[in-house]
């Protein structure tokens, strides 16, 4: 998602760094904002692709964030990746710091950054180039200013802050979603995916269907968020995402989750 966020940013105008570990993980970065930047010319010809791309640079040292006025953390929903990251992103930033993840508790990861008051969850959705909300979520520690301050950047970058003012797991969104994705998830003994996600889209008007839309997210990030759940005592339990996860099917980014994607977006058919 980090690249996607990065899009959107610098496509308001903002200067912006993706960093990652691996240099392989920032090429394909870069590559899936040209992609989406020309899909979406073909719709707007006044975007101007190059002029976007120059606003954007690629790093694997976070050294080179230290002068960032936000750094958004969005690595992978474990509490021990995150824990790392931001501590150091914090030794080295007086930045904002937000954190993009799915459901842990600001105020529980606020206890690895300097300064607490600076700190809270952005969360984007998938895609985040088209998805129009963005939760702003406000930590035990938050400051009022920077909390005001990170709802007028995502005003400023075009979308919508739903302001979240209570700290729970899950937040507001995947608090909704988890639900559904644990009661479709529980239909699978008796219905195909297509079944469950033809009634998802046709008479529930969901743009994709809830089977299709825990692979569109990613299996691994689905399964990361029910383990946290479940440790928890939430009932987030899916059990056939272990078992698919250990495969290797990851949903879309690895072509094949419930359905096959590696001829694009499947077709759902009853
Ligand atoms: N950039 C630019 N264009 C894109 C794009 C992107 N990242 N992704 C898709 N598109 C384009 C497609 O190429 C296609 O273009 P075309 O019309 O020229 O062919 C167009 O958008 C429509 O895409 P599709 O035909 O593939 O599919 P849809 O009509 O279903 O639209 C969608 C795609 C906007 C993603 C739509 O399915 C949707 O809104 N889905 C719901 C997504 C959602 O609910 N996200 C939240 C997930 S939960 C989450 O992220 C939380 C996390 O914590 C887990």
């Amino acid at each position: 998602m980090g690249s996607g966020i990065g899009q959107v940013f610098a496509m308001r105008g903002y200067d912006v760094t993706l960093f990652d570990i691996k240099e392989e993980a920032l090429r394909r970065a870069i590559e899936n904002i040209k992609w989406s930047l020309n899909k979406l010319k073909e719709k707007d010809s006044t975007i101007d692709v190059d002029e976007v791309m120059k606003r954007i640079s690629v790093s694997t040292s976070l050294v080179d964030s230290a002068d960032s006025y936000l750094v958004i953390e969005a690595v992978f929903e474990d509490i021990n990746v995150k824990a790392d990251v931001l501590m150091k992103v914090s030794k080295l930033n007086d930045s904002i710091i937000a954190s993009n993840t799915s459901s842990l508790p600001i105020s529980e990861l606020s206890k690895y950054v300097r300064e607490p008051e600076r700190f809270l969850g952005m969360h984007f959705f998938n895609p985040p180039v088209l998805m129009k909300l963005v939760e702003v979520i406000r930590g035990d520690h938050t400051s009022d200013r920077w909390f005001n301050q990170a709802i007028e950047l995502v005003r400023s970058i075009n979308k919508f802050p739903l302001p979240v003012r209570k700290d729970v797991f899950g937040f507001v969104v995947n608090r909704v979603l988890f639900k559904l994705f644990i009661s479709a998830c529980s239909m699978l003994s008796n219905f195909t995916p297509e079944e469950i996600d033809y009634v998802a889209m046709n008479e529930l008007g969901m743009p994709l269907g809830l089977i299709m839309l825990l692979d569109y997210t990613g299996l691994d990030v689905n399964y990361d968020i029910s383990k946290e759940a479940l440790k928890r005592g939430f009932d987030f339990n899916c059990p056939v995402l272990a078992e698919m996860v250990k495969q290797g099917k990851l949903g879309r980014k690895s072509g094949k989750g419930f359905y096959d994607w590696s001829k694009g977006k499947p077709e759902v058919r009853a």
